[in-house]
């Protein structure tokens, strides 16, 4: 590879910082190419040493530097830094500079973009505004003032409360803004430029009244009325719930086309990707209002877990990110259904965590090394994260765990803590020795467990053993023994629940800790079948030599939801697994069989709708591909496929019922139609796959009706999925009606993006040149390109490596314009551990294209040479 080797971070180098900053005056001239940024810091030395002060800075042209007024002449630029050699204790640091918000493509620090100015700073970007020490356990007050042209820019927004503004003679203005609590400088945010405003109010539980704003852009206000309805409802859960209330009198969020990720959290003054905060019925779909709410509930939830108690260092990322998760997801779980909500969360669990720890970038939810930091936003942090924190919940219970919260909050209020930290407040709130758990945060991979099981008819004795076992990962090969909380029952043949104890308890905990344990049940009448990982109580693999047979029980039987949708899950797999090889007849045999077992589900009262069409949908190829150590993508492909429509065959006349069963209403994002919106359709799906003979029409007929972007996505994935004609005609009247309107377009961008066409690279090639496409916005990157690495298997993985070689051009492009969404996107080529020979090649061909590129930023770098053997 042809770069300069960029440094690795260590987590054991932590130091404390050598000096501290406890109060900062920012001045910002917005001009698009040469901004004026004026620093002011207080500075104090941090312990008794004569160390430098060495500030963190990048593509900043320095004009001054003062400290105490006086102009300094003693200091040291490199391109990441500027070292001041100083021996006072205390001064104050006047820092001058220039920075160019136009030509900043890398949507961090601060960007001008769409005409609005905004800035990104988490991690390790408000080094791209000013010369400072970036990094999170530097605490302080902001006051900032702000100004700009006041036609252009009448919103000037920063962080906390608005205390001053002017005019200014020049068409210009200027407004003071003063943030009373302590916090990082990677919460710090601007955002200037013309919106519209959506205002609302909320009262606390303890009276205080809350300015809460919304910034859309202009003609959007009335699509910003659900994000403003999620803000209330999570700022009253998080006081019911967790008993944490607000604590500045005015919360806003502004809403931008241009963004990395989801949203930010910056203190008092959220910012978000558009994506996440617009919705009406016509353009959102009833996932994109879930996702609103959601990540609208993240950011809030953050200005307890990670704003007023923050991270110490950046590999401590998980303490505010898993818990916040855990945090988002149990508001969702109480907002909609319990189960799907879990589904969902297992999912990203078993498709995205499991292939990352089986691949080059497996790392524990505590990171111990970094090149860039940006690369550890990750689904291990985030999600794995929230597992591991989930599982502290079931072991200490609810009471337990709210308890260890609050002791949190007591001892760390308003400091930059660890993970151990965290974990100490559990263990001390509820006495319990936490030491072995304290292994999730440094191990990483996903554990398998084995279970095994004996019945003596003789003695009534029904054995079952668990057996952790933990294979090495790429960057970690010796393992130790986790604490995995394993939640079963036992189910007899009759389908009924085994008393477990001595009480009428249905359902047990087991602490697996040692590599083995083994429990024994007495008066057992007949050997019973274990129903394994209720609510997937932990982030493991489980295997237990089920026959289809017993997993149809569990399916049918399990007194727990997720488990019954699981055992489901593991029938399609099996029978999808085990086809390939097969003779016709043997496929035709199996397939059926499968099928057969799931007829009580689909004519079944008993379940609701959500969790119906939950169980009697596919797993996804991802989820397969996880499954498996090496995967025949071709074969695996084609026999979901097989099964896809078998299944759409079988029950073609109850796919037809679920249809037509329910009476259409005015679009409205509750629950009840939500279902029954989902179930229609997956019904409208099998329908299509089953080449229902008027299928055409009923696709017409919804398309055309549809008062919703549910119901039209609707359509045209259906019609996607049954390779019709009629899809080709219905994008481009999708296309003509919405051609103006980025986000809706975006989904039109990924439904092509994802079409299993022969021809589909030049199709994506015409999409680039598209008029509302560009390299330069991630969402739309996003929805063309990444929904072609990550999605289309048969196009990414075409054996002639046509589809990698594509993926690897692009990422060279994207490299220079946005290195954190090129290392993103680059995520399922580096992920080629599992695939035939062959494909590793051709993958390995194309990372090694990637290598050689000049100027390979230190994000791309990373991954890459991780992943080359
Ligand atoms: N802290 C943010 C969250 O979890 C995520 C985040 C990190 C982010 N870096 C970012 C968002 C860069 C946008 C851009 O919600
Ligand atoms: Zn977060």
């Amino acid at each position: 590879m042809s770069t300069i080797i960029p440094a690795v971070k260590k987590r054991a180098d932590y130091r404390q910082p050598d000096f501290l900053i406890d109060h900062v005056d920012l001045e910002f001239t917005l001009i698009e190419t040469t901004t004026k940024v004026i620093c002011i810091s207080k500075v104090t030395r941090n312990g008794s040493h004569n160390k430098p002060l060495i500030l963190d800075g990048e593509g900043i042209q320095l004009s001054s530097v003062c400290i105490n007024g006086t102009e300094a002449a003693d200091y040291q630029q490199t391109d990441t830094s500027l070292t001041i050699d100083i021996d006072t204790d205390t001064f104050e640091l006047r820092i001058e500079s220039i920075i160019n918000p136009k030509d900043n493509s890398s949507l961090e620090g601060l960007y001008l973009q769409a005409g609005a100015y905004c800035t990104q700073c988490e991690a390790e970007g408000f080094r791209k505004i000013t010369y400072f020490l970036d990094r999170p356990d530097v605490l302080a007050t902001y006051d900032v003032k702000i100004i700009a042209d006041k036609v252009n820019f009448p919103f000037l927004l920063s962080n906390g409360n608005k205390v001053d503004s002017g005019d200014l003679s020049d068409g210009k203005h200027w407004i003071k803004w003063s943030d009373p609590f302590k916090k990082p400088c990677y919460l710090f945010a601007l955002v200037a430029g013309d919106f519209d405003l959506l205002e609302d109010k909320f009262v606390t539980q303890s009276g205080r009244t809350i300015a809460l704003e919304l910034f859309v852009d202009k003609g959007m206000l009335g699509r910003g009325q659900h994000a403003l309805d999620s803000l209330k409802k999570a700022m009253k859960w998080d006081e019911t719930e967790f008993g944490l209330e607000y604590d500045l009198d005015i919360y806003m969020i502004v809403a931008v086309d241009f963004f990395n990720m989801g949203a930010m959290e910056n203190k008092g003054l959220n910012v978000f990707n558009s994506k996440f905060v617009l919705a009406d019925a016509q353009t959102a779909t009833d996932e994109d209002y879930f996702n609103i709410e959601a990540v609208i509930a993240h950011e809030y939830f953050h200005n307890w877990t990670g704003n007023r108690v923050t991270c110490r260092d950046w590999f401590q990322l998980s303490l505010k990110e898993g818990l916040t998760v855990f945090r988002d997801q149990q508001f969702s779980a109480d907002m909609s259904s319990p189960i799907v909500n879990r589904i969902q969360n297992v999912k990203v669990i078993r498709e995205r965590q499991f292939a990352e720890d089986a691949s080059a970038m497996s790392h524990p939810i505590r990171p111990d090394e970094v090149i860039e930091m940006n690369n550890f936003y990750t689904v291990t942090v985030y999600d794995k994260g929230s597992e591991v924190i989930r599982m502290l919940f079931t072991l200490l219970s609810k009471t337990g765990f709210l308890a260890g919260i609050k002791l949190y909050f007591k001892r760390f209020d308003g400091q930059a803590v660890t993970c151990d930290d965290f974990v100490q407040a559990m263990e001390d709130a509820n006495d319990k020795d936490l030491s072995q758990f304290r292994r999730w945060y440094s191990q990483s991979g996903t554990p398998q467990i084995v279970v095994t099981d004996t019945y003596d008819a003789i003695s009534k004795i029904y054995r079952i053993a668990f057996e952790q076992k933990h294979i090495a990962t790429f960057e970690q090969k010796e393992k130790q023994n986790l604490v995995i909380p394993i939640q079963f029952s036992l189910l007899n043949d009759k389908l009924e629940s085994l008393n477990l104890g001595d009480t009428d308890q249905q359902q047990l905990t087991l602490e697996l800790n040692e590599t083995q344990q083994c429990l024994e049940f007495y008066n057992v009448e007949s050997k019973p079948i274990p129903s394994l990982l209720h609510g997937f109580s932990a982030p493991v693999k489980v295997d237990y030599p089920y026959t289809q047979q017993q997993l149809g029980n569990v399916m049918l039987g399990s007194p727990d939801e997720f488990a019954r949708w699981d055992a489901g899950q593991q029938l399609f797999s099996n029978c999808i697994h085990n086809l390939a090889g097969k003779t016709e007849l043997q496929q035709t045999t199996s397939i059926a069989e499968t099928i057969a077992m799931f007829e009580p589900i689909i004519e079944s009262k008993d379940i609701s709708l959500a969790l119906k069409a939950e169980i009697l949908t596919l797993p996804s190829f991802e989820t397969l591909f996880q499954q498996l150590d090496t995967v025949n993508i071709d074969a695996l492909n084609q026999s979901r496929k097989q099964l896809f429509k078998a299944l759409a065959q079988t029950f073609q006349a109850n796919w037809l019922s679920h249809y037509s069963a329910f009476e259409k209403q005015p679009y409205a994002y509750q629950s009840q139609q939500v279902e029954q919106r989902k179930m229609q359709n997956l019904a409208l799906k099998y329908l299509t796959l089953s080449a229902q003979p008027d299928v055409e029409q009923l696709l017409t007929q919804q398309f055309n009706n549809a008062d919703n972007m549910t119901d039209s996505l609707g359509v045209l994935g259906a019609a996607q999925l049954g390779d019709l004609d009629l899809f080709e005609r219905l994008m481009l009247a999708f296309e003509q009606k919405w051609h103006a309107d980025p986000l809706v377009l975006d989904k039109w961008f990924a439904l092509h993006a994802n079409t299993d066409r022969s021809d589909i690279l030049a199709r994506i090639s015409i999409l680039m040149g598209h008029s509302r496409f560009t390299i330069n916005n991630p969402n739309r990157v996003r929805a063309l390109i990444g929904t072609f690495c990550f999605f289309n298997v048969a196009g990414f993985h075409n054996i002639d490596g046509t589809g990698y070689k594509f993926v690897a051009d692009y990422l060279i492009k994207l490299n220079e314009v946005n290195p954190q969404i090129a290392a993103r996107i680059i995520t399922p080529l580096i992920q080629w551990q599992k695939v035939d020979k062959t494909r590793q090649q051709l993958m390995q061909l194309q990372l090694m294209r990637i290598g050689d590129t000049k100027g390979l930023s230190k994000d791309l770098f990373e991954k890459i040479s991780k992943s080359l053997p």
